[in-house]
């Protein structure tokens, strides 16, 4: 059964976007009928990105973690997606989510771009949404594992003005945003 239930989807987080290039994208959060495209998406990133994202090589999305990735309950555990028309039919090309684990008191986030829309803004607009979501729901402090030669996320984060420390763990940085 889906976690999701009508009226529970929260579409005052929808939003449209025009991109550096003028492209248009729509924002909205995931839905559990998202699965599909979820898996075309990570059919579509390229090994380095992915590894970015993942910090480890996957060449199939583990069907626990698509699982996670589309059952959302929009408190604990919520994702926006930018989707875009290709060929005729709907494309998600990015991803963002976070997941609050009481128990551990941290809030675990994470954000992939598809390589051909990357540097065009959808980064920023994306993690803005959800730090939006987030802090709805009170959450003001997040937690994002990362490799120490990701640039682009830590020059992304500065971007945004966000207050982020970085610590070294087991020669992957975790990174701490308080919002
Ligand atoms: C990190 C990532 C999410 C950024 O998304 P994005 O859509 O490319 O980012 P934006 O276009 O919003 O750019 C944000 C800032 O990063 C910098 N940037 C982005 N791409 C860049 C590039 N290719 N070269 C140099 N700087 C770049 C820019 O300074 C930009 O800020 P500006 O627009 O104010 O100049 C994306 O690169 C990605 O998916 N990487 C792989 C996965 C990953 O690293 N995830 C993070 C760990 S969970």
């Amino acid at each position: 059964m889906p976690t999701q239930v009508a009226g529970c989807y929260p579409s005052r987080h929808e939003k449209r976007l025009t991109l550096k290039d003028g492209r248009e994208v729509f924002q909205r959060p995931v839905l559990w009928t998202d699965r599909e495209l979820i898996l075309d998406l990570f059919n579509r990133i390229s090994p380095e990105s992915l590894y970015m994202r993942f910090l480890r090589h996957y060449r199939v999305l583990p069907e626990d973690m698509l699982y996670h990735f589309t059952h959302l309950d929009y408190i604990d555990r919520f994702a926006l997606a930018a989707v875009v028309e290709e060929e005729g039919k709907e494309a998600i090309i990015a991803v963002v989510r976070y997941a609050r684990d009481p128990q551990e008191g941290l809030t675990d986030l994470a954000i992939v771009v598809r390589d051909d829309w990357q540097n065009k803004g959808l980064g920023k607009s994306l993690l803005l949404g959800l730090i939006d979501a987030g802090r709805e729901h009170g959450i003001k402090r997040f937690v994002s594992m990362m490799d120490p030669g990701n640039t682009i996320i830590r020059q992304t984060l500065a971007r945004l003005g966000f207050e982020a420390s970085y610590s070294l763990k087991n020669g992957v940085f975790q990174v701490e945003i308080v919002v």
